[in-house]
């Protein structure tokens, strides 16, 4: 019993895996080809928060100018916070950077297989250890993430609402997984929560666990994993100013490296954050202008909703810190999804490539 999960799991993955460009084909990897470490940690730390089909393009994008460990390390932090705009959540992008310095000037340009030196690493947790040295060094670990914990929690029906849940979820993946093929039976795993064992209408009747199912046997897949009450998202407002000069070009701040957007390109804003409203009127503008209001955008964080109120202003110069990016140089600043919508809003078609 213990070992028909993951054989009639890895059997099908061997037909079915996605294929995705840091991964190596099952086909591949059965005939000795090994994984760079370089594009395992990359497409993890990407696909921290953000969903397979958004990552692809970034990662391709990453490995074609930086194509490994040194190469990022001795990149311009701001060159990486550009390739980076629009994947969201900032801090992964400095700490991607200061993972790759160490690992290049101080490991000799190698990864650690070992999950606790991994950890110990600028940007790695639990989650992202356990996936390079199960992926990249084929150590024997457990990977649990999102998509595992689901699989998981159908097969054994565990009651016990999330994050409790994790420890028993936890403990069946460790008695369940591939020794032989750790990597491949994580990634099968994340590939069959993916695209069978789906939050909403899995398609149990292609599913090569439905056997082994216990959610299954009741019918009622979808209660798993049990989720504690969402608390509701507080809603935030504030204003945001775009200043255009003749030439087209448009007026630029860079938040400060550290907190929300940290070390991102943005226009002029009131002084909103996660839980404090900020002004929406123009008279929250940083220069004395004959605004236009443009209406508002709606943005949302992990914690909080925002609404912006968009004004937009002409003028040839500010006191303020800052620069005037010009309508070619726009689409590659490092803009935070936010701030293209609010762009877009007053100037469309501005944040194009042209
Ligand atoms: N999600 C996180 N890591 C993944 C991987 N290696 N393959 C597919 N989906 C993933």
């Amino acid at each position: 019993m213990t070992d028909r999960i993951s054989i009639d799991l890895l059997n099908w993955y061997d037909q079915n895996a996605r294929k995705l460009p840091w991964r190596i084909p099952p086909e591949d990897g059965k005939a000795g080809v090994i994984a760079d470490p370089y594009h395992v940690w990359l497409s993890e730390i990407m696909l921290q928060q953000t969903q397979v089909v958004t990552v692809q393009a970034y990662f391709l994008k990453f490995i074609d100018k930086w194509p490994n460990v040194a190469a990022l390390a001795n990149a311009e932090t701001e060159d990486v916070m550009k390739a980076w705009a629009g994947l969201g959540y900032y801090s992964r992008a400095r700490n991607l950077k200061r993972c790759a310095e160490i690992v290049a000037f101080e490991m000799d340009g190698q990864f650690p297989n070992d999950i606790g030196e991994l950890k110990a690493l600028p940007g790695i947790g639990d989650y992202t250890s356990a996936a390079i040295s199960a992926i990249a060094f084929g150590e024997e670990t457990a990977v649990v993430d999102g998509n595992v914990e689901r699989v998981f929690a159908r097969l054994f029906r565990i009651s016990k609402p999330l994050p409790a849940a994790k420890i028993p979820i936890h403990k069946h993946v460790k008695t369940n997984f591939s020794s032989v093929r750790p990597g491949d039976f994580a990634q099968a795993c994340m590939d069959l929560g993916a695209t069978i064992c789906t939050p909403k209408k899995p398609n149990c009747l292609i599913c090569p666990l439905v056997n082994l199912c216990d959610a299954r046997v009741e019918g009622d897949m979808e209660r798993y994993p049990v989720r504690p009450p969402k608390r509701q998202k507080p809603s935030r407002k504030g204003a945001a100013f775009v200043i255009q000069r003749k030439d087209g070009a448009i007026f630029l701040q860079k938040r400060p490296d550290s907190g929300l957007l940290g070390g991102m390109s943005v226009v002029p804003t009131s002084d909103w954050n996660s839980n404090q409203d900020g002004k929406t009127g123009s008279d929250a503008a940083p220069i004395k202008l004959n605004w236009t209001n443009k209406g508002e955008i709606r943005h949302t964080f992990t914690h909080f909703h925002l609404v912006l109120e968009v004004w937009f202003g002409e003028a040839e110069t500010t006191t303020e810190e800052g620069w005037w990016s010009g309508r070619h140089e726009l689409a590659g600043e490092a803009l935070p999804g936010l701030m293209k919508k609010v762009l877009e809003q007053a100037i469309p078609d501005c944040t194009k490539p042209k």
